[in-house]
């Protein structure tokens, strides 16, 4: 069981990374192999609608998004972590997003995996936002399980936390980071089950 953890903020150690951190403890305290790619480590160039993978459902792009292709075709999990920024995810991640345009044409196009194989992916969504307002989270969702469905990866939750601001204020909630390294732990153990 392959965990793949996708860190979208631009501020490394900051409240995504926190729980990103725990919720992966946690697969790993399951006998998960866990990894976590930092998006704001790497360079992904924004997709640039030339249709070269129309043809091919390869992306000509040959930046680090090559090796994030790999590690998603790799995941059995993947979880996406990514404060709130103008009601969506943040560049970075969007970036990310993006640039999956080559496994859309590979689902909708080509009619073939767009991660390879069949075999059953599950994905994850942590989200921090400084706010406390209604329906804070819901662009971000809507983006997020958008990517889940053209992958072929099966949506299986979310933590969303509101009203956390300053680094590392998600430390002073009272459970959020135990609820995430749970919330690691069961999405490893569920597999096992079902
Ligand atoms: C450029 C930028 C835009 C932001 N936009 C929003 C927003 O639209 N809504 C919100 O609730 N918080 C917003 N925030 C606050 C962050 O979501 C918040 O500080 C969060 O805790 C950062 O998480 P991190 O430590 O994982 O980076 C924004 C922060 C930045 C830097």
């Amino acid at each position: 069981m392959k965990v793949l953890g996708i860190a979208g903020s631009p501020r490394r150690g900051g409240n995504t990374d926190m729980l990103l951190a725990e919720f992966m403890r946690g697969a790993a305290s399951k006998e998960a192999e866990v990894k976590t790619v930092i998006l704001n480590n790497l360079k992904i160039t924004p997709c640039q609608h030339c249709d070269a993978c129309l043809e091919t459902g390869e992306c000509k792009i040959k930046d680090d998004m090559q090796m994030v292709y790999q590690e998603l075709e790799r995941a059995d999990r993947i979880v996406l972590a990514s404060p709130i920024q103008f009601t969506g995810v943040t560049a970075q991640m969007k970036a990310m997003i993006d640039r999956c345009q080559s496994r859309w044409v590979r689902k909708y196009v080509l009619k073939v995996p767009p991660l390879g194989d069949r075999r059953e992916r599950k994905g994850f969504f942590i989200s921090v936002g400084g706010r406390k307002v209604a329906n804070l989270f819901e662009p971000a969702l809507v983006m997020v399980k958008t990517l889940f469905r053209i992958l072929d990866v099966t949506y299986a939750g979310e933590l969303l936390f509101s009203g956390v601001d300053g680094k590392g204020a998600i430390a002073k909630h009272p459970d959020a980071l135990h609820q995430a390294f749970l919330a690691g732990q069961k999405l490893v153990e569920e597999s096992k089950t079902d």
